[in-house]
């Protein structure tokens, strides 16, 4: 269970363990040219076309409720296009509750492979942990304010979950070690932080100043975990690195 970085013999993925190999392969390239006429111009040609006959990844339904304190919500957004906030709105929320797994995979790691020396407080991260988990709920109740249903899945929150995706599977794999998974939750607490920016914006934007003051607070959580996630990071690889 030692997943620091070796030198070893082990990887050959390299052209340079194999000069003559290597050479062989480059002759055999330059002597087989492609098997048909043109350039990637045809492939970019077919892309378009499926592009322009694509359907939208979904939609945003219309709102289940519009009673009371909803209406009055819905009242000032009248001429604008409360559908992109909702649509961003369910972004986050997905996130987030994912931001809570990744937090889970990582506390797990941390104390499996307990190193002494090292600068990563478990405590921090379970905070961490909880803090997402109060956005995730913080978000839901953005979402009904509107008289949207938090349980939707909106494009938004659909195509964030594919880009995320990789950070996931980085995150799950037993082999990988505590600084990477550390790097590949950098990468979501960036992305968090731009979009908890452009929420706030948009609410703001959109008249909404009570929900944008909300936002606010979780931004300056989200502020610390982008910093304290960047320093371990840094530390664990300089550390890893002996300088
Ligand atoms: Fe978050
Ligand atoms: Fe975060």
């Amino acid at each position: 269970m030692d997943q620091s970085i070796e030198m070893t013999m082990k990887n050959r993925t390299g052209i340079g363990m194999s000069p003559v190999d290597s050479q062989r392969m480059i002759e055999a390239a330059n002597n087989t040219p492609p098997s048909s006429s043109g350039d990637e111009s045809a492939l970019a040609m077919v892309d378009s076309t499926y592009i322009q006959g694509a359907e939208p990844v979904g939609s945003v339904p219309m709102p289940g409720t519009m009673k009371g304190a909803v209406q009055a919500a819905v009242n000032k957004l009248t001429g604008k296009h409360p559908e992109v906030l909702i649509d961003k709105l369910g972004e986050r929320l997905a996130f987030e509750r994912t931001g809570t797994r990744l937090y889970d995979y990582l506390i797990t790691k941390c104390e499996t492979t307990a190193q002494a020396d090292s600068p990563i407080s478990v405590d921090t991260l379970r905070r961490f942990r909880r803090e997402e988990a109060q956005h995730f709920k913080l978000v839901a109740k953005a979402l009904e304010s509107l008289g949207a249903d938090p349980t939707t899945q909106t494009p938004g929150a659909d195509v964030s979950a594919v880009a995320s995706s990789g950070v996931l599977q980085v995150m799950s794999d037993p082999r990988t070690s505590v600084d990477q998974s550390l790097e590949a939750i950098l990468t979501a607490e960036l992305v968090d932080h731009a979009g908890w920016e452009l929420l706030i914006r948009l609410a703001g934007e959109m008249g909404l100043d009570d929900m944008a003051t909300d936002f606010r607070a979780a931004l300056a959580e989200e502020d610390d975990h982008l910093m304290q996630v960047r320093q371990w990071h840094e530390q664990s690889t300089l550390a890893q690195a002996g300088v």
